[in-house]
């Protein structure tokens, strides 16, 4: 899939009835429009000036012979007719190609979104969230301008310049040629000085977005910044901004309001000069008083779509860019689709996990896991451990199918992961994480996910969770909202969010990834010992700093650097322990 103005046009066509339609009742409305200028001037030669033509004649035939203020009247009634005519076809004719081109950005969102739910997380970290934002919010926006403007504006600015232009050459073609030539000129000088504007603009733009970037961040690690004394600095930081949003802003709007005259000036010197030569003609040439104002209305008809075709034209460029923004969401990497060919998780409570010479890497370069190979059987409690940095969470992210490893494989029961699917993987393998993510909604949505659950359930998967007597205490009880990001709760009560989720989401695998870490070691056995019963025959993975943590497993592999250097019983490491301990807590924790 890719985004280009050819496929984009494709999509307009697929609106056919419509399209035609909506040109249609241009051409109609420029028909109107046209003539309506001429009118009331022509009322000069033939009213004023006592030179009946086309006008009066046609009226003594049809209404027959009238006083002056008849006519007036008359050309009045049907000039305010066409204008009137002319706004209620425009009206339409906007609202059909809204519609249309409303429709064609609903389609760009929409192919976007679906592409990002399809995209691998590790694609989606290096692209970032900020960037996919302003892809929605800002280049949509600017293909949505585009698209509004051009699709409806363009057909009846060609229109209009050519119905004038006709009118212009009837009235007399020296000047029609002279004012169809130089006022291009005039039109695009003019516009490359109000087009300096825009070049302001985008200074202060990026002042204001580099002063939000800094206050976002300041504010955002206020307590960071507050605990290291650090407020002045920041401030001082967030002064200088300040004072280039003022620099920028007073240049763009001193500078702009300049450039924005002089354009205007250079607009009006045009259309003085056309003016000009209009009574110049009439002096010297063959123009009649009343076509000569019919030659003024007609070129204030005629700059504004000059202008149009010009704006359409930058905006064009605009647009342009915005595509190869949003085209590069189309070109990130997919996660694999893999076929579910085999649920091994159906009909069974649990299973067994083998990782054959897996090896992984976030950017192509530096691998972060190394030929692992393990064997985790069904039931099993096995402990990972390491060092910081290691690759443990990068592990379990894999066995969760949050990434897929290009080499090595991943079976559960043996059936290859490319034949099970991720999504099947992430339904029934849950990963409890170290700083659980929550929504800004209630506890209960946090740990319903918005499923049916009765609140029976949920209450003991609180109590299990040590978290019933918190809840209970709190006024609204499961109705609490925790805020943003669980703000409202504390580290460890959030880690027990957590883990009642994963129990209500009846897992056939769990892992923990240092889950319970800011609980202290009596919270934490007592959790344990209630999970019990959860756990009791599920195959679990317990990643772990904590000796008290990992204690209960039957099997401990170590990493270091992204490979496995030790595996065993827990005693059997226990006894080369110099190698073990330098990765878990202190030997004193050992000794208890
Ligand atoms: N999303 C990511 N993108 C790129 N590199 C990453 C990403 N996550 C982790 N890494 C890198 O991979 C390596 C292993 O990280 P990982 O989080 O798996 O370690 P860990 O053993 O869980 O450490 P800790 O005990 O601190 O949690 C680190 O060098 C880290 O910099
Ligand atoms: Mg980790």
């Amino acid at each position: 899939m890719h985004y280009t103005f050819k496929k984009i046009l494709k999509e307009v066509l697929n609106y056919k009835k419509k399209f035609i339609i909506a040109n249609i009742i241009a051409i109609i409305a420029v028909i109107v429009s046209t003539p309506a200028p001429l009118l009331m001037p022509l009322l000069v030669d033939e009213v004023l000036l006592k030179k009946p033509g086309f006008l009066t004649e046609n009226i003594d035939k049809i209404l027959g012979v009238q006083e002056a203020y008849g006519y007036i009247l008359i050309v009045l009634i049907l000039t305010l007719f066409l204008r009137s005519l002319f706004f209620v076809l425009t009206v339409l004719h906007d609202y059909i190609f809204s519609v249309i081109s409303k429709n064609i950005t609903y389609k760009i969102r929409k192919d976007m979104l679906s592409q990002i739910s399809k995209i691998s997380l590790n694609e989606y970290e290096s692209f970032g969230s900020g960037k996919i934002s302003s892809l929605f919010l800002i280049d949509v926006a600017t293909v949505e301008t585009f698209l509004g403007m051009s699709i409806s504006k363009l057909i009846v600015s060609i229109l209009t310049i050519i119905g004038v232009a006709i009118v212009l050459l009837l009235i007399n073609w020296k000047l029609a040629l002279f004012i169809l030539i130089v006022n291009p000129f005039v039109v695009i000088l003019s516009k490359k000085f109000a087009r300096k504007v825009s070049f302001y603009k985008k200074n202060e733009n990026k002042a204001y977005e580099s002063f939000t970037e800094a206050l976002g961040e300041t504010l955002d690690l206020f307590w960071q910044i507050r605990a290291s004394n650090q407020e002045n600095n920041f401030i001082k930081k967030l002064f200088v901004e300040s004072e280039n949003i003022k620099k920028t802003g007073i240049a763009f709007s001193y500078k702009s309001d300049a450039a924005l005259r002089f354009s205007f000036l250079l607009f009006l010197s045009g259309f003085e000069i056309f003016r000009a030569g209009a009574i110049f003609t009439v002096a010297y040439g063959h123009l009649s008083i009343g076509m000569m104002l019919a030659t003024f209305s007609y070129l204030w008809v005629m700059m504004g779509p000059v202008q149009e075709i010009l704006n359409i034209q930058y905006s064009y460029h605009n647009a342009k860019k915005a595509l190869e923004r949003i085209n590069k969401i189309f070109e990130m990497q997919k996660e694999p689709l893999f076929e579910h060919i085999k649920n091994p998780f159906k009909d069974t409570n649990t299973n067994m996990i083998t990782l054959k010479n897996l090896s992984f890497s976030y950017n192509n370069k530096t691998e972060v896991l190394k030929n692992i190979n393990m064997k985790i059987f069904k039931g099993k409690k096995v402990a990972i451990v390491g060092a910081s940095g290691s690759g443990k969470t990068t592990l379990a992210q894999i066995i969760v199918g949050f990434y897929h490893a290009k080499q090595g494989d991943l079976f559960v029961d043996d059936i290859n992961v490319k034949n099970i699917g991720l999504d099947v993987l992430r339904e029934h393998i849950y990963l409890v994480l170290q700083n659980p993510l929550l929504f800004n909604e209630t506890i209960k949505f946090n740990l319903t996910m918005g499923k049916e659950i009765s609140e029976d359930e949920i209450f003991k998967a609180l109590k299990t969770a040590q978290l019933e007597e918190i809840i209970k205490n709190l006024k609204n009880g499961i109705n609490t909202e925790v805020g943003k990001n669980g703000i409202k709760l504390s580290g460890g009560q959030r880690q027990r969010i957590s883990i009642a989720r994963m129990i209500l989401a009846k897992p056939n695998i769990v892992i923990f990834d240092e889950s319970t870490s800011a609980l202290d070691i009596q919270t934490e056995e007592n959790l344990f010992e209630a999970l019990k019963d959860t756990l009791k025959e599920k195959t679990t993975i317990i990643i772990a700093h904590r000796l008290s943590t990992i204690k209960q497993a039957d099997f401990v592999y170590m990493l270091e650097n992204g490979k496995i250097v030790e595996e065993g019983t827990f005693e059997n490491l226990i006894e080369k322990e110099g190698i073990f301990l330098k990765h878990i807590k202190t030997k004193g924790e050992l000794n208890k």
